[in-house]
């Protein structure tokens, strides 16, 4: 970056409503002209031909001039050149505007196709880039502004960028040096830890907002437990009376046990007399049983007796099928001797016969001859008599074996008859015994004799007597129910009074709970006074820091002083960076001269502080009378009523009366 940036001079050719125009600037160049005559479009040319832009920051404007009916004038070219002086050395910058018209194949006309700039740069033609790099390297487009315009710091910056810019100015005023800076914000060191002030303020306001709350609450609940306590009571004298009541029931309960003796005497007779009548039904019953003892005897024989009539009945008809079957088999045996003999005559009658085919040689079948056939008759007689005797033999051996057999079950039969005959004449007695059991059973009688029961008559004197004693009356104590009543009532008392001595242990959990809360409600408020005390440290660490900052600010500007913070309607603060004027403010009530030298006294600092110095154009010159020093080139552009054409002045020193045109 440069140092000093001196406009020699300018050149403007077709630019906006300026034909053509060649000023040569001093230290010090006046620009008179009425309105409308192009003061404003020659500061605008310079901020065209470095920045792309015009005076007022502005890049859409109409650089090309415009016809009366707002219509671009074409085919001219639009030319500015400045001659500057960057550090003493000559640098000649220019930018031309073409307009490219092309003649499009088959069109008989040329057409419009945009603009193009070229760049020059003591008069070497650059690119856009080169240029642009060659200016920034001369002065970068936001100091450009800060250090041209007397009111575009005040007027066209948001105040957070002024602020930045002041803050960069005096250097760097940390939180630290601030609390250092006072004894009384020491605390805040430990308070704040890495927390920027706002922050803190906030988190302060935040918790000493919530404390107020909970201790707002506080109240209401300590007016409801106040409400809930019972002092009504005494609970002293209650005690008393709690006292004299419990020992007055003591006193009638042991009245009523004596009393009570009575009746248990009574119900222990009653018990004893229970007793005598069980034990009188015990002594019956077992006489009953002794006694009835002899006909379960006889049922018990009569019992056995017909089982072995049973068994009896059951041999007999055994026996006799056993001689039925044996009868039987001897008709049997006797139809086989029969069927025997008969075979045994068959056959004794049988008489040899010589067969028919004995006289054919069973081999040859050639008839034998006479002796043969004699022979051989006699072989077959011989054959015959003895197979007969053979057959005779045993028919004979059969028929006495069916004899022996017949005679061994005869015998059986005769052994079976004399078994049933025995068999019989018992059945027969075991019978009459049944029968004579049986009547015997029948007819029966038991017979209980309790008068010589000795333990029996005994028990029964004494249910006797115990009788008569339980029949006699019993005296009803009529005391006994009025002292049941007096219990009664004493007793509900006493629960009446327990009742309420209760709320004494109830009265005691509600005061200690409402100390507690008193306690609570203590201690919040102190906790919300140590806040207001930190929030309170907290507006005076930034107090002191505007003050700091102020002061530092101030010492570097001649006469304008700025404003850090505003009081709002509402009684608050609200961050600004407002320039003032003997305490008026740039913005609002700063009348146009003090306005211009308040610029003028910000353009001082800020030069110094970029260490740059470049032309101010100061519009509206003839405003103000007197122009505070400065080394800045001045570029004054003035009204003036009779300059129907701009006239330039080039002096060192601009006389007043003049300048107020
Ligand atoms: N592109 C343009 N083509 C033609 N004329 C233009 C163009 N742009 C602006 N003008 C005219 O140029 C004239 C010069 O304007 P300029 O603002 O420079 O005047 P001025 O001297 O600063 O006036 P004032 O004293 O009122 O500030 C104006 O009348 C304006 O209408
Ligand atoms: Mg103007």
């Amino acid at each position: 970056m440069s140092n000093r940036i001196v406009l020699k001079g300018l050149y403007l050719k077709n630019f906006k409503g300026i034909k053509e125009l060649d000023i040569d600037f001093e230290n010090t160049t006046n620009i008179y002209g009425d309105n409308g005559t192009g003061k404003t479009t020659v500061f605008d040319a310079f901020a065209w031909l470095l920045f792309d832009k015009d005076s007022q920051n502005i890049s859409k404007f109409d650089v090309q001039p415009l016809d009366k009916s707002n219509n671009i004038i074409h085919r001219i070219d639009t030319e500015v050149t400045g001659s500057l002086e960057i550090d003493g050395v000559k640098t000649v910058l220019r930018k031309i505007l073409k307009e490219k018209w092309v003649k499009p194949k088959g069109k008989p006309e040329s057409e419009l196709k945009g603009v193009t700039t070229t760049y020059y740069i003591d008069d070497v033609p650059k690119k856009q880039g080169e240029y642009k790099e060659k200016i920034n390297s001369i002065i970068p487009e936001d100091i450009f502004k800060l250090v041209t315009n007397p009111l575009y710091f005040s007027t066209n910056m948001k105040w957070q960028d002024r602020k930045k810019i002041l803050m960069d100015i005096i250097g760097e005023l940390t939180d630290e040096n601030v609390i250092d800076s006072k004894k009384d914000l020491k605390p805040l060191k430990d308070l704040l830890g890495n927390k920027s002030i706002e922050e803190l303020k906030k988190s302060i306001n935040a918790s000493r907002k919530k404390l107020i709350k909970d201790r707002e609450s506080i109240q209401p609940r300590i007016d409801e437990l106040n409400m809930a306590v019972k002092d009504d009571i005494n609970f002293q004298q209650l005690e008393v009376k709690k006292q004299e009541i419990v020992s007055k029931i003591n006193n009638i309960e042991e009245q009523l046990i004596d009393k009570s003796k009575i009746n248990d005497e009574v119900f222990k007779k009653k018990d004893k007399l229970y007793g005598f009548k069980s034990k009188l039904k015990d002594i019956e019953r077992d006489e009953l049983r002794k006694s009835g003892s002899g006909k379960d005897k006889i049922a018990e024989e009569l019992y056995s007796i017909t089982g072995e009539i049973a068994d009896i009945k059951f041999h007999v008809k055994s026996i006799e099928s056993e001689k039925n079957n044996n009868l039987n088999l001897i008709k049997t045996l006797e139809t086989d001797v029969k069927n025997l003999r008969k075979e045994w005559y068959e056959e004794n009658n049988k008489s040899f016969e010589l067969p028919e085919d004995a006289r054919i040689c069973p081999l040859c079948k050639r008839p034998f001859d006479d002796e043969d056939v004699e022979k051989h008759k006699q072989e077959l007689e011989e054959n015959f008599k003895q197979n007969k005797s053979k057959v005779l033999k045993e028919i004979t051996r059969k028929g006495s074996n069916k004899a022996d057999e017949i005679e061994k079950h005869k015998k059986k039969i005769s052994e079976n008859e004399s078994e049933l005959e025995g068999l019989l004449k018992k059945l027969d007695d075991f019978n009459n015994k049944k029968d004579e059991l049986q009547s015997k059973f029948d007819n029966f009688k038991a017979v209980v004799d309790l008068n010589s029961n000795k333990e029996y008559q005994n028990t029964l004197k004494q249910i006797e007597a115990l009788e008569t004693e339980l029949s006699r009356p019993i005296e009803k104590d009529s005391q006994v129910d009025i002292l049941k009543e007096k219990k009664q009532n004493l007793q509900m008392e006493l629960e009446h009074i327990n009742q309420d001595l209760k709320y004494e242990e109830i009265n005691d959990r509600t005061n200690a709970r409402i100390k507690e809360l008193q306690d609570k409600e203590k201690a919040l408020a102190q906790q919300i006074a140590d806040l207001e005390k930190q929030d309170f440290m907290c507006d005076e660490f930034i107090k002191t820091k505007v003050k700091l900052m102020e002061s530092s600010i101030n010492s570097k500007f001649k006469y304008v002083k700025f404003r850090f913070f505003k009081a709002q309607v509402n009684g608050g603060i609200e961050e600004d960076c407002e320039p003032l004027i003997d305490g008026v403010p740039f913005s609002t009530n700063l009348n146009s001269g003090a306005r211009i030298n308040a610029g003028i006294d910000i353009i001082n600092t800020l030069s110094n502080h970029y260490e740059i110095k470049a032309p101010i154009f100061i519009d509206n010159r003839e405003s103000t009378t007197r122009l505070i020093d400065t080394e800045s080139q001045i570029i004054n552009l003035v009204v003036s009523g009779m300059d129907k054409k701009l006239r330039v002045e080039n002096s060192s020193e601009v006389e007043e009366t003049e300048l107020a045109g």
